[in-house]
């Protein structure tokens, strides 16, 4: 009797599938991504997302698994431990969490009990859900205050937060955003906690990328606990970790495990693994370099050419458009934008008049586009395109656009796009 076997092409075993897995290869290779969030993760990092250790189940850690058979998922883990440790200069690093949401709840696990005060950054003016959105876990679990940004500057006004800190004496405070275009003075956000004698925890998923490059300064030296995505400007597998003092490790490690996860995904601890030490690698600083450059120059030509940026620039990877001049929703620019084939998202801007469903503003971020290998004399052409898509009058002039888009992305061919099987066995 022959063993069922599931390990012919994908184009054999599963053609609808593989269809449209073609179909989003096409749509990546053809499109300008400008999501902040996104980037193109390398060959090699997707090889082990997609290897064998998919495989295994490995409740646990290393050298503490529940079952047996763990001795190279093991190896595979303590390398992504001792990298990102290394990367960030860090005492304590948990690799486990599969995504930057379970790394948060992790973090306040590990350092609150429910109930418990914590201040963050507001939402609407560019913190994340798990700061305390009432609609997700953090909201409905821990009491959560909110700070934002200065309605003159629209950026983060440090005198305001040290002023709520200390009427609402939160036990916790957390720095970091999914929407804000300014370095965050991290230290002063310790002098803060000090203060009000709280602990202070930094959400840096969107910088992480720029902080392994030297291109943000660190939070690392300054908080009890770190998390971070391991997707975003950092360019690896979809993912979460965190990084703490060693003070704080054991509590960490049993939030991860067993608090809120069962067995980790292996194979996306593997690929983190493999992640790292590509940051670790002396032209990813360059790199990340480029990112920031990129991103000021596409902020200063849209600005140029008649757009809003909310706090008038940019230091890091993103800038948020304010389209109000334009006339226009986040939703009816982002949806133009997609039929020019420019990928972007609505966002909300501060003091946004607007519920999220549309939203004033668009957000732009370079990591993709500079991984494409664009750099900053591209970056007028790719402004171009935009403000002639937020401004197009019909779809026809969308359409021209979105060839124009195309013929520009030939000269830069994707590589790291590549299928990982040939054509033939696909
Ligand atoms: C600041 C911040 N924290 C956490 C997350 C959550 O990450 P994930 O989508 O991997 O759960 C995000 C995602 O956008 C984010 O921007």
């Amino acid at each position: 009797m022959t063993a069922v076997r599931s390990d012919g092409a994908l184009a054999q075993i599963d053609p609808e599938l593989a269809s449209i897995l073609a179909d989003e290869e096409e749509r990546q290779r053809s499109s300008l991504a400008l999501i902040a969030s996104e980037n193109y993760a390398s060959v090699a990092v997707r090889q082990v997302s997609g290897s064998i250790f998919t495989n295994k189940y490995a409740e646990g850690y290393p050298g503490k698994r529940y079952y047996a058979g763990n001795q190279w998922v093991d190896s595979a883990e303590a390398l992504a431990i001792e990298r990102a440790k290394r990367l960030f200069s860090a005492e304590h690093a948990n690799v486990q969490p599969h995504a930057g949401s379970q790394a948060n709840m992790a973090a306040y696990f590990a350092t609150l009990n429910i109930g418990d005060t914590v201040l963050a950054m507001e939402l609407a003016q560019g913190g994340h859900l798990t700061h305390g959105a009432s609609f997700n876990f953090s909201g409905k679990l821990y009491r959560f205050v909110h700070y934002g940004v200065r309605r003159d500057t629209e950026v983060l006004d440090y005198d305001e937060i040290e002023a709520i800190a200390r009427r609402e004496k939160p036990k916790l405070i957390v720095a970091g955003a999914t929407a804000y275009p300014r370095i965050i003075d991290f230290e002063r956000f310790r002098a803060i906690a000090d203060t009000v004698g709280a602990r202070l925890m930094v959400d840096m998923a969107h910088i992480a990328g720029l902080v392994a490059g030297g291109v943000h300064p660190s939070p690392v030296p300054h908080a009890d606990v770190v998390t971070f995505t391991t997707h975003k400007t950092l360019r690896g597998p979809r993912g979460g970790a965190i990084l703490c003092r060693q003070e704080l490790a054991r509590k960490v490690d049993s939030a991860v495990f067993p608090g809120l996860q069962g067995g980790p995904l292996e194979h996306a601890v593997a690929a983190k693994a493999v992640a790292f030490h590509e940051a670790l690698q002396p032209e990813y600083r360059v790199y990340q370099r480029q990112v920031v450059s990129n991103c000021q120059a596409l902020a200063a030509h849209m600005g140029r050419l008649g757009a809003r940026i909310v706090s008038g620039g940019t230091d890091n990877h993103l800038f948020l458009l304010d389209l109000t001049p334009l006339g226009l929703d986040g939703q009816q620019a982002s949806d133009k934008a997609e039929l020019a084939g420019l990928i972007l998202n609505k966002n909300l801007i501060p003091f946004d008049p607007l519920p999220p469903t549309r939203a004033s503003g668009l957000r732009v971020g370079t990591a993709c586009v500079t991984t494409r290998g664009l750099g900053e004399s591209d970056m007028a052409q790719v402004g171009e395109f935009l403000f002639r898509a937020l401004v197009a009058p019909d779809e026809e002039a969308l359409l021209a656009i979105r060839a124009d888009v195309r013929a520009m992305l030939d000269d830069f061919p994707a590589p790291f796009l590549t299928p990982l099987m040939p054509a033939e066995a696909r």
